[in-house]
Formats: C-alpha cells, structure tokens, sequence
C-alpha cells in the first residue's frame, strides 16, 4: 500500500511537472526576427513590408495559437556583405524561433543559406532570387510574393500582344535584375519580339543618362525596365526628362510604379505593367485590408505591404495548426505548405517548392494608383527548375 500510494504521489508529480513543461514551452512567445531594410534604395521596400507584418499581428491581437508573438527587427541596408553576420545576430544571439526577411536577393540568399544550416524557419516577403524556391528549396523555406521569372514573363507575353516587336532590357546587374530582364525576354520572344540589347548598371547606380542615351539611339519600340525604391522613381523621371516616354513604351513588372508614384507624377502616368497585386481590385478582403492598413499607417497600401501581411497569415496557419507547439514541425510546415492563403492580391496557393501560385494583374497608372485594367496571367506557377523536394 505505501508504495502504491508513493507510486501514485509520484505519477501525480510527473504528470504536473510534466504538464508544467510543456504548458510552458507552449506559453513562451514566438520569437520573430523581420530582417528588412530600413535605410538605402530599398528602405521604403521593408516598411511596407513591416507595416504590413505587423497589421496582421496586430489584427489577432499579439496572440497566435496560444502564442504571444514577439517580433525583434534588424536593418539589412540591402547589403549582401553584412548579410551573414546580421542573419547569425538574429539566430544566434537573439534566438529567433522564425526570420521574415528580406527584399534584396543578394541579401535573402545569406538567410536562404542559414535557414538550411539551422533548420530555422524562413518565410521571404520579396526577395524574387529563382534559387529559394527552386535549386535551394526546402520544407522550411517559404515565400509570399514571387520569383522574379513571374511578373517579368508575364510582362514580356504582354508587351508582345500590345503590338511590341523589338525591346531593350534596363536592370541593375545582380541575380534578380538578369532573372527579371531575362524573363522578359523569354515571355517577349516566345510570342515574337527580339529583345536587341540588355542594359545593366552596378546596384544601387542611379546615373541611368549614358544607358538611357543608348536605348534613343537603338531606337527599340519598348523598354522593359527593373528598378525599385528609390532607384525606380530616379529611372521614371529620368526616362521622362530624356524625351523618351512617349516614343518608346516602357514596360516594367511593377516594381517601378509601386510605392513610388508620388515621387515621380507626371512621368509615371499611363505607364502599363504586369504584377501580382493592383489598386481597384475592389475584393471585400482588399478592401477590409486596405481600409485598415490605412487606418493604422496613415498610407495606403501597395504590393509589399501585402506581402509583409501574407507573411503573417502563412505564419499563423503554421501556428494555429500545432496548437502553437513548434516541435510538432512537419505537421506545421505541412499545413503551411498546403495552405489557401486568403491574400489581399486574391487566394493563392503554394507550389511544391513553396512559392504562391498567383494571378498576375495588368495594371496602368492613373494619379497615384496602378489601377488594374485586366489579368495578364491567371495562376501563374513558376517552374522551380532544381527543386527537388
Ligand atoms: C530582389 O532583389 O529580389 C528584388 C528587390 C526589389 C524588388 C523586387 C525584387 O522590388
């Protein structure tokens, strides 16, 4: 009888001490490092995507499947040379439980590296790099906006069918710059157009006049242009300072009108371009995220916003279906991975790399709005060439 009574004492115990333990891990918070960049060309860029990160946060109150979030920020200045040692700060000294980051490719592929090395979850609310959902996929690997290849080559099909026979290709030279023109390029010739030349420059390089003097002098009849941030509303003005807007369409995948327009207003007008999100979507899901994006920022919304807030909403799935458990990790990624994510830009899904499988909008500028005018693209997957997963 005394050791059965000790036996049960003793169960008694372990199942508390037990319960505490667990209890606990599952009420410590979720630590997240965003990773963006607050200063430099793309400064703008990780706002919006803060903004919009914390939007969603915010919306559920601080507290995902029994989790207090906690969100710890770094400013990755768009710098691949300190990208190693700022992506460690965030693993390594801060213990981040996920990284969200970042816009710059040359920057992401430093995080792509050590969310593969640590195995720590990383969901990527820009940086287009082929690589992340493709040769470097993996399960713990995610991404809410796109691959460079998408908006460019839908861009390219686009230009082809408004009559365009010849095109030149303007980009700062790094990964996601010769990804885009090339997927111009692709999209432009296989319904064909010739692209006759491609225009690079150093990243983030704004003197764009010897370049934009060798476009006048080829005389193409478009020209397909990837800049962003600051970078795109210098290149717009200096486009339209240089006589060019009118003679030879320029073409762009969104980027170079997004979050800029009131910096470049005249020269932006009329501008077409093909992306995955537009103004005057007018969904109620966009319009309840735009309203209360609004009425938190004072701004209203654009496409890295969004991308920030599906960040979040990829997150919680992940959260919500462990119960806020994360040791139970492959169901996490699993429900993630085959998730609808239910998107301001519209629905979309995950391709097996982990990419969204999203429509691509046309979209032409009007005041400050790239105002959708049709879909250039629907369900547009990018084809994850080395994913092997
Ligand atoms: C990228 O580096 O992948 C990148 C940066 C800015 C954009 C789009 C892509 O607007």
């Amino acid at each position: 009888m005394g050791f059965s009574v000790k036996w049960r004492i003793a169960a008694v115990l372990s199942g508390v001490f037990g319960f505490v333990s667990l209890g606990s891990a599952q009420a410590d918070p979720y630590r997240v490092g965003l990773m963006l960049p607050a200063t430099g060309t793309y400064a703008a860029l990780g706002t919006a995507i803060e903004n919009g990160f914390r939007l969603y946060i915010d919306q559920r109150e601080g507290k995902i499947g029994g989790r207090t979030i906690e969100i710890v920020t770094i400013d990755d200045e768009s710098n691949p040379a300190k990208a190693t040692d700022n992506i460690n700060r965030l693993i390594k000294r801060d213990r981040v439980d996920a990284v969200v980051g970042t816009v710059h490719s040359g920057v992401a592929m430093a995080m792509v590296r050590a969310a593969q090395s640590t195995g720590t979850l990383l969901i990527i609310p820009n940086a287009g790099a082929a690589a992340f959902t493709g040769a470097l996929c993996a399960p713990n690997i995610f991404r809410t906006s796109f691959t460079n290849w998408q908006p460019a080559y839908a861009m390219g099909v686009a230009a082809a069918e408004r009559g365009a026979q010849t095109a030149v290709t303007i980009s700062w030279r790094y990964a996601s710059g010769e990804e885009s023109a090339n997927g111009f390029k692709e999209g432009f010739e296989k319904h064909g157009g010739k692209v006759i030349d491609q225009l690079y420059l150093p990243f983030p390089n704004v003197e764009f006049q010897p370049l934009l003097t060798r476009i006048a002098s080829l005389r193409p009849d478009a020209t397909y242009a990837f800049f962003a941030g600051g970078g795109a509303v210098k290149f717009v003005n200096d486009y339209g300072a240089a006589g060019l807007k009118d003679s030879i369409a320029l073409y762009s995948p969104g980027f170079l009108t997004e979050g800029t327009l009131a910096g470049q207003g005249q020269a932006a007008q009329g501008l077409f371009s093909v992306m995955h999100y537009a103004d005057g979507l007018d969904t109620p899901k966009d319009n309840a995220f735009r309203a209360a994006y609004q009425d938190a920022y004072g701004v209203v919304p654009d496409v890295y916003s969004v991308q920030g807030y599906d960040a979040a909403q990829l997150l919680a799935i992940g959260l919500e279906a462990v119960d806020g458990d994360t040791s139970r990790t492959e169901s996490m990624y699993a429900a993630m991975s085959g998730a609808t994510i239910d998107s301001p830009r519209g629905p979309f899904t995950l391709s097996r790399a982990n990419n969204p499988v999203q429509t691509m909008y046309l979209r032409q500028v009007e005041g400050l709005e790239n105002k959708v005018i049709g879909i250039a693209t629907a369900a547009l997957e990018d084809p994850a060439v080395g994913c092997r997963m």
